[in-house]
């Protein structure tokens, strides 16, 4: 039976399909987002059950868990420690990775230099191109450190003839730059729609895990337009990692998403120079770099990113009002969590702050989403409030709640031992965490450790 073509709805943003254009998105609540896309209809069943499966030799009769034989795949280590850790240690064969961030983040420089060190190191890569000629690969493999000449390249947008090259050459690691520039031809819809991006995923997926080939997917993120988005893949994928960063600041931030293989939450930093992506193997201190000494408002913050501390720089201008309603602005943290610790310090400490415009930053365009950066957040606001700078080396984390309470967090000794680390001198810190940080540390010498119960406490320290 031939198959039959019909036109739906799909939101360019989440994949939402509908029979009907809708404004906004139920799913994720996007306006404006969808687009009208022709799509084909197979019979249902068909084609899917014969033949090979999408793990390779298909089995038609279930199996006990215990009859699974088990394979040992070692991962790919490519070289780049970042880079790395974000997957979960390694590259895992026969994996499908989606490497999302806006153009022009530096994700095609990223897979080069990847697939460069690798091909150097003897496996066998393809890097395939829908938007760059193997002329300007080339140019922008010159630029970097390694080029390898190893390196195959392929310029495509066909999916057909990117599948056949895939299984001739057999490589190890391949790159699809970018997704949405991949069509198959048995899709009417145009590339970059919804249903080519989806469709051709899949086929990779069925590829990757049919022949065992780790394949790296770039996926530009869209902000509006006809182009879908990466977020459209996410389920499909075994990995997602997102490469973010502001234009202003050179460093870059990966940041695993989801990780079938390994944990998320984890990240990667990398610093955007001439010759290509550098890793920054310790961020605190490049976080930390012309960092003003001894200014009030300015405090350093512990936090927690995946498995490693970061210190990172809090800054707070709070100044008399000339406005009916006082300015309120919060980068790097959430807006509405300023708003709250400010209306807790006014509550609690009776510091008439609804008079006050409050400007809080966190250094360096980092995005903190901790409840731990509370207490730097409430210290930098006292400290520019009182125009009283906070005590000399100290670092300072906790969680603030509505009665003012500090409240414990988690991985206490890991944050005081990089600060430790970094030389500072004192910690300021819940005074629930005080207990079982004594108890586990090896050595005590070094940092003066200060417990607070409230928010009172902590402008105690400050007025010392
Ligand atoms: P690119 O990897 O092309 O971004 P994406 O694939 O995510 O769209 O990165 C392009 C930017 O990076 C561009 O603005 C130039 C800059 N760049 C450097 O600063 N140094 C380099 O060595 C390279 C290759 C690019
Ligand atoms: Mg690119």
């Amino acid at each position: 039976m031939a198959a039959k073509v019909k036109n739906v709805f799909f939101c360019n943003e989440c994949g939402y399909e509908s029979s009907k254009w809708l404004g906004q998105c139920p799913s994720c609540k996007t306006w404006n987002s969808f687009v009208e896309e022709p799509v084909q209809r197979k019979n249902a069943g068909g084609a899917s059950f014969a033949g090979k499966g999408v793990f390779g030799e298909r089995r038609m009769t279930p199996q006990k868990l215990s009859e699974v034989a088990q394979t040992f795949q070692e991962r790919l280590c490519t070289g780049i420690g970042e880079l790395d850790r974000v997957l979960g240690g390694g590259i895992v064969p026969g994996s499908l990775v989606l490497v999302g961030g806006d153009p022009g983040i530096g994700k095609s420089t990223l897979l080069l230099q990847t697939c460069s060190i690798l091909a150097e190191r003897e496996h066998k890569v393809l890097y395939i191109s829908g938007e760059e000629s193997p002329q300007q690969i080339k140019m922008r493999a010159d630029r970097l450190e390694e080029p390898s000449g190893k390196l195959l390249l392929l310029a495509e947008t066909n999916l057909d003839a990117v599948e056949a090259a895939i299984l001739s050459e057999k490589p190890e690691v391949v790159v699809i730059d970018s997704i949405q520039t991949m069509f198959r031809e048995d899709i009417q819809a145009s590339p970059g729609s919804v249903s080519q991006v989806r469709e051709t995923t899949g086929s990779l997926m069925r590829l990757a895990k049919g022949e065992g080939v780790s394949i790296f997917i770039v996926g530009h993120v869209t902000k509006e337009g006809v182009v879908a988005g990466p977020r459209v893949l996410e389920h499909m994928v075994d990995t997602v990692l997102y490469f973010e960063g502001e234009n202003a600041v050179s460093y870059r931030i990966l940041r695993a998403v989801k990780n079938r293989f390994g944990s998320t939450n984890e990240i990667g930093v990398f610093e955007m120079r001439s010759n290509g992506l550098a890793q920054i193997l310790n961020p605190s201190e490049y976080l930390l770099e012309g960092r003003p000494e001894n200014e009030p408002g300015s405090v350093v913050a512990a936090t927690i990113e995946g498995s490693r501390t970061m210190l990172v720089e809090v800054q707070a201008l709070v100044c008399q009002t000339n406005f009916n309603m006082p300015r309120r602005t919060a980068a790097g943290m959430d807006y509405n969590r300023v708003n709250l610790l400010l209306a807790v310090l006014e509550k609690r400490l009776g510091i008439p702050l609804a008079y006050c415009d409050a400007y809080i930053n966190v250094a360096g365009g980092m995005r903190i989403n901790e409840p731990a950066l509370d207490l730097a957040v409430v210290f930098a606001i006292l400290s520019s409030y009182k125009n009283k700078e906070a005590p000399e080396r100290a670092i300072v984390f906790g969680e603030v709640g509505l009665t003012g309470e500090v409240r414990a967090v988690s991985m206490a000794l890991q944050r005081v031992a990089e600060a430790q680390k970094l030389g500072y001198a004192q910690c300021i810190l819940p005074y629930a965490n005080l207990e079982s940080i004594r108890k586990n540390r090896k050595e005590s010498g070094g940092i003066a450790l200060i417990g607070v119960k409230n928010v009172r406490d902590l402008f105690g320290v400050l007025e010392r």
